[in-house]
Parts: structure tokens; C-alpha cells; sequence
């Protein structure tokens, strides 16, 4: 036993009592007589005298002392004198008088202070992520993360759920995101892929009859990162069998309660609230609203057609849309501020960005001179401007205006600062197409994935070919917290039946589907259940839990933009011989190339 409390413990009651403490150097202050250490570990911070009196020779060997040593120091906890309590640290109104001191460890030179709000540069953090993490903040990080895994996972216990694993190493199927694949040495030619998520696995343990399945579970997609993406991410993960929607969204809002109950002390109210996907999209401009706040996209097709701009009626001519957006207060902006928001607008997809600001006695826009007077009042009143506002518009594609806009909220919502601090708005987004027609391949993609359920009355009319396929609803629930999407699932196809159609519909010919998820298609023929599930992503839950910035902040060795890791250095070149084992020969010209950018 190296120590019998932690600093962070150590309290008034302890007044007298003599302990043996062990942590690291966080703060160090020698006034040649006194020398004041601030001692750390996991718990807190406790402040340690070294006095010549108390701690005699060690008082000497405490002049060595330098930041981020590791020491462990016995002595006894007194009352700190009046006046010099610390009103910012738990402890503060104690200290422990050190009488021995052993140095356990030495410290090298350190690349940046260890301390909360450190203007270290991420990449600095990142390659010594050891330090990183002794900050308090991310000790805080991975405090909670543990705790919302370990309330995820008794819940789930407590409601029958069985944890049971699924292969790392699995065939590669063309879902979603770019596979990460590893070669097998035994079948040369050959890859597995890693899990983009269990999902084929959990349905077929379903249909093994396990009825109620979780994991907390490594998921593996090479996709563009963002702030709340990484290469590798955590999902819990889940499956039940005999359920509907209402079954699963009950489950998960009852998790979600005591997960903010137990972690952060903060009651949810349940049931959430649920959009259906495509008010979602025509008020927010978005599958997964931040409904923290109004400013909702207004629909203006039928003012710009009592008009004769013709961005405007060319947009809808060709079964496009106009929408609008109030820009609050925004009508003394200059040229530039526009340019800079029709360029914002153009990197989003759309052509331009039309505008019209509301005046006392007039409207100021290049484009007024096309729309009669009470057109324009009628778009005012629509979007709430009065003088001093501004308004904007954008025609396009459905598809462009929504995400345009929808991103434009955000961000004018996050200037006015009208984003509520300590709200938890959670959403479900429920009654999603089953299909999305993709522009660039021309043909029909799964907007979830090709296992999601028609609703009832869609798979009938799907089996005799009469849906229109772009009208084909879904059993899909994407959940929603403050903007970011935390999770979605959706009841599965468990016939063979309607799997097979929904092959087709999404152009995967009978022997590619044999091929690539036969496995599947053969389980459903014997006596799969009817089954649904989802998965929350965790790394994202608790971003938000913490008020971090990036999923980076809550994961202990996450991956750089680039999907590299600024420790390790991975991924790395390997052996010319593990090569060969594996009957791997590199394109070498394209790695020059690459080391030489
Ligand atoms: P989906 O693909 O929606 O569903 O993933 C579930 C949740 O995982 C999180 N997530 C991510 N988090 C961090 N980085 C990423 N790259 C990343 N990708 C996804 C999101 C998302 O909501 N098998 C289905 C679930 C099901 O149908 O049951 C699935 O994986 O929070
Ligand atoms: P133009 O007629 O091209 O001079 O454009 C007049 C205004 O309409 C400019 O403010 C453009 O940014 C804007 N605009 C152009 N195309 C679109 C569009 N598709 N949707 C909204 N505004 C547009």
C-alpha cells in the first residue's frame, strides 16, 4: 500500500490524524523557509507544508522538488492558519504537514503546463496525451464517460439485456461509410473488415433467440472527420425481439433519465417530444434540429410566385424550392458581411444568396423592384421581420435549401446568442423515408441502412410493386440532443420476403446480395423474430454531458483529423516482410509521393 487516502478526501474531520499521501507535483511554491506543495492525484488537490521544524531533513530534500514529480509524503492535517483559506479548492481549509518525503519519480522538462484551460496547441496535447489527461478537466472526461457506461450497462442488466460480443474481424458488406480492412495471413488475397457496427450480428442473434442483446461496443468508419466523428467511436449498442418503436424509444428514454439522474443530477423529462423527419427538415432544415430555440425556415414559394424574380421562378419551374430566413436585427449589415454570407452559402451548395432588408418605410434589395409592395409586407409578416431586420432567401433543390438554410440558423441562432446554455432538448425524428434518390449514382440508397422496416402498410404495396419507392416510409427513430444526433435504430426487416425487395429497390442484384449478406438472408428463413434496436453513440453523449467541444475531449486516445495518432504515430509503414507474409505488394510510387507532401 503506497498510501492510505487521496487528496481530494482528506477533509476538516481529519484535523490531527496522520496519513501517508502519495500524487504529483501540481503546484510548487518555496519561500525558502515554508514550501508549499500542491499535491494531486485523481481525487483533487491537497496542499502540502514542508516546514524545517515538522519535516526536519526532508524540508531540505523538498528544495529539489519540481513540477509533475511524484512523491509520497507522510504527515498530519491540520487547520490551515486564519486568512490563508483556499476558497477554490474542496480542501481548502486544510493542509498536511509533511514529516517524511520520498521523491518515487522525476519529471522531464514539461511541453505545456497541466492545468485547466491550457493554450497548449491541440497537436502539442495530443502527442503527449499522458499529460493531457492528468488535467482535471479530462480526469473529469473520463470520470464521466465511466460512469455513463457503467449506468448504461446496469440498466440494461437490470432490464434483461444479455452483454455478448461480436466479431472485430467480419466480412465486408457496403454500408454507409469506407470499411477499414485487414488482411489474412491464412488466405492470402483475402480481407476481414472491421465493424462499422454489429448490426447484421445483433439481428441474427435475435433470430439465435438471445431476445434482448447489448454491447458497448468499438465501431470502425473511414469517413471525413469532424468534431463529433472519429475513425474509431463507441456505440451502445442494442436489439430486442418482439418489439415495435414505442418498445425501443421507451427503453432508451428510460436509460437517457437515469443516466443525466445519476451522472449529472439533472431530471429529464420524459416522453421526449418526436418531429416526423420531414417537418424536421422544412422547419429546421435538418435531420437532427437543434430545438433549443425558434427561428424556423418559412416557406415563400407561394410569394415568389406572385413575383417575377426569376432565380425564384426558374427554382420552382424546375420542382425546386424557395424558403426564407429572418436574420434578426441584421439590416445594418455591410456589403461585405453579405458577400460573406452569400460565399458561406455558395460553400454550402447553393447558387446565391438573395436578401432584402425591412426599413421604417421601405424595402432595401436589389431584388424588392421584382415583388409587388404586399408580397413583400406578406414575406415580412411571415418571417416576424419588422425595421432593423433582414431577410433571406434561398431557391434550389429541396435538398440544398434545407441544408443551406438549416446551417445558416445555426449560425445566426449562435450569434444572437439565443442558444440556451443549460437546456437539454432531447427529439425523436421519427417517420423517415425508407429511401433517398442519390443524385450522383442514380438510383435509390437506404437513408438508414438496407435492414430498416417499411412501415406495415408500405411493405404490402412494396411486395406487389405498387409504392412509389421515394414514398415508402420507414420504422427509423434518430435521437436527437441539442443539434447533435446521438443515436438512431429502427425496426427490421425480418422477412425474407421484404429484405429481398428491398435489395432491388436499392439496385443490389439477387447473387450480390447472396454474396456479400447471404448469411443474413438464410437466418431470416429460419424463424427470425420480429426484432428493432439502436445505438447510442457515446462518445457524442457524453461530449455533451461534459460541455466539450469535440468527441476528442471524452476519448481517452482519439485520432487527429487526419485519423492519425499523434502518439503512437499510427498508422505507420510496416516490414517489407510482413508484406510478404500477408502477399501484399505496395503501390510505392503513390507512398513517394504522399512522404513528399
Ligand atoms: P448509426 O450509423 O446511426 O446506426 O450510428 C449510431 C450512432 O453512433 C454515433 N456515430 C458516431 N459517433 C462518432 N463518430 C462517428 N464516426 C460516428 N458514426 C456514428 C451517432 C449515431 O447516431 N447499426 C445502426 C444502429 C441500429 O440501427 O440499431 C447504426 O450504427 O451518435
Ligand atoms: P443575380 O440575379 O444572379 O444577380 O442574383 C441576385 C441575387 O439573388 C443575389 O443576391 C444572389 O446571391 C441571389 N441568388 C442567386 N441565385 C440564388 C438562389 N438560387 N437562391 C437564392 N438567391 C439567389
Amino acid at each position: 500500500m503506497l498510501r492510505d487516502k487521496a487528496c481530494g478526501a482528506i477533509t476538516e474531520g481529519d484535523v490531527g490524524t496522520e496519513f501517508t499521501l502519495a500524487g504529483w507535483v501540481a503546484k510548487r511554491r518555496d519561500h525558502g523557509g515554508l514550501i508549499f506543495i500542491d499535491l494531486r492525484d485523481r481525487s483533487g488537490i491537497l496542499q502540502v507544508v514542508f516546514s524545517p521544524d515538522v519535516a526536519g531533513k526532508f524540508h531540505e530534500l523538498a528544495h529539489s522538488i519540481r513540477s509533475e514529480y511524484v512523491l509520497r509524503v507522510k504527515g498530519k492535517v491540520s487547520r490551515r492558519p486564519e486568512g490563508t483559506d483556499n476558497l477554490d479548492l474542496p480542501t481548502g481549509t486544510v493542509e498536511l504537514y509533511a514529516e517524511h518525503l520520498e521523491i518515487l519519480n522525476e519529471c522531464d522538462v514539461l511541453p505545456f503546463l497541466i492545468e485547466d484551460g491550457t493554450d497548449a496547441s491541440e497537436a502539442l496535447k495530443l502527442r503527449h496525451r499522458y499529460l493531457d489527461l492528468r488535467r482535471p478537466e479530462m480526469q473529469r472526461n473520463m470520470i464521466l464517460r465511466h460512469r455513463v457506461s457503467k449506468i448504461a450497462r446496469d440498466y440494461l442488466d437490470n432490464l434483461d439485456f444479455l452483454e455478448i460480443e461480436t466479431p472485430m474481424l467480419n466480412k465486408s458488406t457496403p454500408e454507409g461509410a469506407r470499411d477499414y480492412i485487414v488482411p489474412s495471413r491464412t488466405n492470402p488475397g483475402k480481407f476481414f473488415a472491421l465493424p462499422q457496427s454489429p448490426q447484421i450480428f445483433k439481428q441474427i442473434l435475435m433470430v439465435a433467440g438471445m431476445e434482448r442483446y447489448f454491447q458497448i461496443v468499438r465501431c470502425f468508419r473511414d469517413e471525413d472527420l469532424r468534431a463529433d466523428r472519429q475513425p474509431e467511436f463507441t456505440q451502445v449498442d442494442m436489439e430486442m425481439s418482439f418489439v415495435d418503436e414505442d418498445d425501443v424509444i421507451s427503453v432508451i428514454e428510460g436509460l437517457l433519465v437515469r443516466v443525466f439522474k445519476e451522472a449529472k443530477g439533472i431530471d429529464v423529462p420524459v416522453p421526449f417530444p418526436r418531429l416526423a423527419y420531414s417537418e424536421a427538415m422544412e422547419r429546421y432544415g435538418s435531420d437532427k434540429p437543434d430545438t433549443r430555440f425558434a427561428l424556423e425556415l418559412q416557406e415563400m414559394g407561394d410569394l415568389a410566385e406572385k413575383g417575377e424574380f426569376k432565380v425564384f421562378l426558374g427554382a420552382l419551374k424546375g420542382g425546386g424550392r424557395v424558403k426564407g430566413l429572418l436574420g434578426t436585427g441584421m439590416a445594418d449589415i455591410s456589403r461585405k458581411d453579405i458577400d460573406d454570407l452569400t460565399a458561406m452559402a455558395q460553400s454550402y451548395g447553393a447558387k446565391g444568396l438573395a436578401w432584402i432588408k425591412v426599413r421604417e418605410d421601405k424595402f432595401d434589395s436589389p431584388i424588392a423592384k421584382f415583388f409587388p409592395e404586399e408580397v413583400l409586407k406578406e414575406m415580412a409578416a411571415r418571417l416576424g421581420a419588422v425595421p432593423g431586420d433582414m431577410m433571406f432567401f434561398v431557391a434550389d433543390r429541396k435538398s440544398v435549401v434545407f441544408d443551406v438554410l438549416g446551417r445558416l440558423r445555426l449560425d445566426f441562432a449562435r450569434k444572437l446568442g439565443i442558444v440556451p446554455e443549460k437546456a437539454w432538448n432531447f427529439l425523436w425524428v421519427v417517420d423517415f423515408p425508407l429511401l433517398e434518390w442519390d443524385e450522383q449514382e442514380k438510383r435509390f440508397s437506404a437513408l438508414h441502412h438496407p435492414f430498416t422496416s417499411p412501415k406495415d402498410e408500405d411493405s404490402e404495396s412494396m411486395l406487389k410493386w405498387e409504392a412509389d419507392p421515394g414514398e415508402i416510409m420507414s420504422k427509423a427513430y434518430d435521437i436527437v440532443l441539442n443539434g447533435f444526433e446521438i443515436g438512431g435504430g429502427s425496426i427490421r426487416i425480418h422477412r425474407q420476403d421484404v429484405q429481398g425487395k428491398m435489395f432491388d429497390l436499392l439496385g443490389i442484384s439477387e447473387a450480390e446480395a447472396e454474396s456479400k449478406f447471404g448469411f443474413l438472408l438464410e437466418a431470416l428463413r429460419f424463424g427470425a423474430p420480429p426484432h428493432g434496436g439502436i445505438a447510442l453513440g457515446l462518445d457524442r453523449l457524453v461530449m455533451l454531458m461534459a460541455d466539450a467541444a469535440s468527441i476528442r475531449e471524452v476519448i481517452a486516445f482519439p485520432k487527429t483529423q487526419k485519423a492519425a495518432c499523434m502518439m503512437s504515430g499510427a498508422p505507420s509503414q510496416v516490414d517489407a516482410n510482413q508484406l510478404d507474409e500477408l502477399s501484399i505488394s505496395l503501390n510505392v510510387l503513390e507512398q513517394d509521393e504522399e512522404a513528399e507532401s
